[in-house]
């Protein structure tokens, strides 16, 4: 048997992004996608305010979703929602199995600083991601339209101090990730002192 670093480093050097339109329609079992919520669920997290909060869009849902943020994306910015940029929304879950919105959500410490709640809601969905890998799923994060942006907040009813991280496309694909491109070296990242 492989070593447990070995494996572990498989997972998370072979992670790719893979775009939601290159996933082939497959459905995931709702029980998988359950057991990537939990292995979210173990991110570490300054004061214990485990801030990550799930929003999961399967079936029918996953069109509902996709179509409300074409029309909340075209109601808030109508000048970036161009015909191309609404039916590209629109139509962006249509290969996918699943749609998780992951967002911090800011507990009652205000003395953990919000740039801490990020960090660890950002953990918990490379969780996701690695336990998709592992898997054989694929995954593919976005922020773009409207996710970023307060109407995003509005729509999941959640407060002026939360923040949405990102949207989690989940589905199979039968094409091979790309290759894995780093483009700066990790000697200009890391500085032994
Ligand atoms: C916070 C975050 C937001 C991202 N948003 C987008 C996005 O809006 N559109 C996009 O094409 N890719 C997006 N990506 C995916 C990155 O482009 C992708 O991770 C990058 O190309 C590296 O490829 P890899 O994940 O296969 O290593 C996002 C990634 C992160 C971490």
């Amino acid at each position: 048997m492989k070593h447990k670093f070995s494996q572990l480093s498989d997972i998370i050097s072979q992670r790719r992004t893979i775009k939601p339109q290159q996933m082939n329609g497959k459905p995931i079992d709702d029980e998988i996608v359950h057991q990537l919520l939990r292995l979210a669920d173990w991110a570490p997290t300054h004061g214990r305010t485990e801030p990550w909060r799930f929003f999961v869009f399967a079936q029918e849902k996953v069109k509902q979703f996709c179509t409300d943020h074409a029309v909340m994306h075209r109601a808030a910015h109508p000048e970036k929602s161009s015909d191309d940029v609404f039916q590209k929304l629109s139509n962006m879950g249509d290969n996918a199995s699943h749609i998780i919105l992951v967002a911090m959500r800011r507990g009652h410490l205000p003395k953990i600083p919000v740039i801490e709640e990020i960090a660890a809601t950002a953990a918990a969905i490379q969780n996701i991601l690695l336990g998709a890998q592992s898997l054989g799923i694929a995954a593919y994060w976005g922020t773009g339209g409207s996710v970023l942006h307060h109407e995003m907040k509005d729509y999941l009813q959640l407060g002026e101090q939360d923040h949405v991280l990102g949207t989690l496309y989940l589905g199979y694909a039968d094409i091979p990730a790309k290759e894995g491109l780093r483009n700066i070296p990790m000697s200009e990242k890391v500085k032994w002192m």
